[in-house]
C-alpha cells in the first residue's frame, strides 16, 4: 500500500485507525509511535494525513489558508442516502459558521461578534456559575454519592450557554441529546441503522434550532450573543446573514456546552485519580487556575481537529498534496516531550501547561476559552473547599467512540458526609 504522493506506508500507518481501541482508550498514547518514528503519516483506514507532533499540529494551526478548516464538521464517516434523505425531509441546511469559515469571511464575522467573550464581559457571569454550582452540590451533598456528569458536568455548561447566548432554557435534556446525535454524527462511525437514527435527531435539532430562532427574532433588544448577532444581521445581512444565524444557533450549542462537559470530567477525574495533588489543591486554592489548565492539556476533551491542504505543501518534511486531509491530533501534541517535559505526567506547577493546543491556534482559536476556563476553576473550587474528602468511585469509565470529543460518559464519586466540613464546621 502506499500514500496518494506514492510513498510506501510503515505497518503502524497502514493499522492505525481511530476507532480501534487504542486511540479510543488513550489518544496519546496511541499516537506514541508517530511522534517518535513518523510524526507525519497517510492512515489509508480514514483517508487522512495524521499529524502528531507539537511542533507540526500548531503550524497547520497558525496557517489557515494553506491549511483550510473548511473539513473541520464533515462527517468523518460518509453518509448512507438514507439519511441524506432524512436530513433533507426536515430542510437541513448545516452551513458554515466561524470555525470551519474560510477568509476573508470569517475574520470579519469574528470580529463583528467578538465582543462578548473579552474578559471584562465574563467577569459578571461568575457570581451566576457560581451560584448554580452551589445548589448542584447543595443538592447531593449530605447523600455521599454522586455521578458528577449526570448530575451537574453537562447541565451547568449547558445553562451557562444557553445564557451566553440569550436562549431561553426550554428543553435541556433534548438540547443534549441532540449535541450527542451531533457528536456521533460529526466524528463517530455509526452503523448504517445508527446513521439513519441520528439523521432524525440532527433534523429535529436543526428544526429546533430554527424555532429558537424565530421566537427570538421577535424580541429584539433580548440579552446575549445571539441576540447581538441576530442585531448585526439587522444591520450588516451580507455579513451575518440568514442562514449564518441558523446554523450557528445550533453549532454554538455544541460547541459551548459538550466541550467543557467532557473537559470538566477529564479533569476531575485526573486530579481525584492523584490523591496527592488533590490535597494540595484543597490546602492551596491558588493552585487551581494552573491545574486547570494542565487538566486541559494531559486531558483535554478536543483530542484531534480537521484541516485539508488548499495547495501541495508540506508538514514535518513530509508532502502533503493539494486537497489532503488532515486529523491533526491535539492530545498527542499535548504530550510531545520536544515540548512538554514529562508530558505524561500530570504537574500542576508545570510552567508552559498553558501552551497547549485544546483550544486550537492562531485565528480560529476558540472564543470561548475563557469562559470554559472559568466553570472548570469554579467547579474545582467548590469541590476542593465543600468535598475535600471526595474520592472516585470503583467504575468502569466508558466513552462515546469518535475522533475528536472525549470524556466519560458518567464519573462516579464517593465520600463520607459525616465528614463534610460545612458539618462538622458549621
Ligand atoms: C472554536 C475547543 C468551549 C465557542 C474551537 C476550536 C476548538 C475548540 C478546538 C477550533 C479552534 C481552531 O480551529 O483553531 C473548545 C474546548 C472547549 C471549548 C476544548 C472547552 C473546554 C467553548 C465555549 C464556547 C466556544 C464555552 C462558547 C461560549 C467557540 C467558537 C469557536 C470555537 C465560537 C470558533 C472560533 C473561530 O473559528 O473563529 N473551540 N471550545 N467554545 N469555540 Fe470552543
Amino acid at each position: 500500500a502506499r500514500s496518494p504522493t506514492g510513498c510506501p506506508l510503515s505497518a503502524h500507518a497502514a493499522a492505525f485507525d481511530p476507532f480501534d481501541k487504542p486511540y479510543q482508550t488513550d489518544p496519546a498514547a496511541a499516537l506514541r509511535w508517530a511522534r517518535q518514528q513518523e510524526p507525519v503519516f497517510y492512515a489509508p483506514k480514514l483517508g487522512y494525513w495524521v499529524v502528531s507532533r507539537y511542533a507540526d499540529v500548531k503550524a497547520v494551526f497558525r496557517d489557515n489558508i494553506t491549511f483550510s478548516p473548511r473539513n473541520a464538521l464533515e462527517k468523518i464517516t460518509p453518509v448512507s442516502q438514507e439519511s441524506l434523505d432524512v436530513l433533507a425531509s426536515y430542510d437541513y441546511a448545516m452551513n458554515r459558521t466561524l470555525v470551519n469559515e474560510d477568509e476573508p469571511a470569517h475574520m470579519e464575522r469574528r470580529r463583528a461578534l467578538m465582543e462578548h467573550f473579552i474578559p471584562e464581559n465574563l467577569a459578571g457571569r461568575e457570581e451566576k456559575i457560581r451560584r448554580m454550582t452551589r445548589e448542584k452540590v447543595d443538592a447531593f451533598i449530605d447523600r455521599g454519592e454522586a455521578d458528577l456528569v449526570e448530575e451537574m458536568l453537562w447541565e451547568i455548561p449547558l445553562t451557562v450557554a444557553l445564557d451566553f447566548l440569550g436562549v431561553p432554557e426550554d428543553d435541556m435534556a433534548r438540547l443534549r441529546d441532540f449535541s450527542v446525535a451531533h457528536t456521533v454524527n460529526t466524528w463517530g462511525r455509526p452503523t448504517p441503522e445508527q446513521q439513519v437514527e441520528v439523521a432524525h435527531a440532527v433534523g429535529r435539532f436543526w428544526q429546533f434550532a430554527g424555532e429558537v430562532l424565530e421566537r427570538m427574532r421577535a424580541d429584539s433588544d433580548g440579552p446575549g450573543w445571539m441576540h447581538y448577532a441576530i442585531r448585526k444581521n439587522a444591520e450588516a445581512p451580507e455579513v451575518v446573514t440568514d442562514s449564518y444565524l441558523h446554523s450557528m444557533m445550533m453549532a454554538i450549542i455544541v460547541a459551548a456546552h459538550e466541550t467543557t462537559a467532557l473537559a470538566s470530567a477529564n479533569a476531575l477525574k485526573v486530579l481525584l485519580e492523584d490523591r496527592a495533588v488533590w490535597r494540595r489543591l484543597c490546602g492551596d486554592p491558588s493552585l487551581i487556575p494552573n491545574a486547570v489548565e494542565e487538566c486541559l492539556r494531559l486531558v483535554g476533551s478536543v483530542v484531534a481537529w480537521r484541516r485539508e491542504a488548499t495547495r501541495d505543501t508540506e508538514i514535518g518534511g513530509v508532502a502533503i498534496p493539494k486537497g489532503g486531509k488532515l486529523l491533526i491530533v491535539q492530545a498527542s501534541a499535548n504530550h510531545d516531550p520536544y515540548h512538554f517535559e514529562n508530558g505524561d505526567a500530570l504537574d500542576i506547577w508545570r510552567d508552559n501547561a498553558v501552551d497547549h493546543l485544546t483550544f486550537g491556534y492562531g485565528s480560529h482559536q476558540c472564543m470561548g476559552k475563557n469562559i470554559a476556563r472559568m466553570e472548570m476553576r469554579i467547579f474545582v473550587e467548590e469541590f476542593t473547599r465543600r468535598l475535600p474528602h471526595m474520592r472516585l468511585a470503583a467504575q468502569d469509565f466508558t466513552y462515546l467512540p469518535n475522533t475528536s470529543f472525549r470524556g466519560p460518559d458518567h464519573l462516579m464519586v464517593q465520600w463520607d458526609p459525616a465528614e463534610n466540613p460545612e458539618r462538622r464546621d458549621p
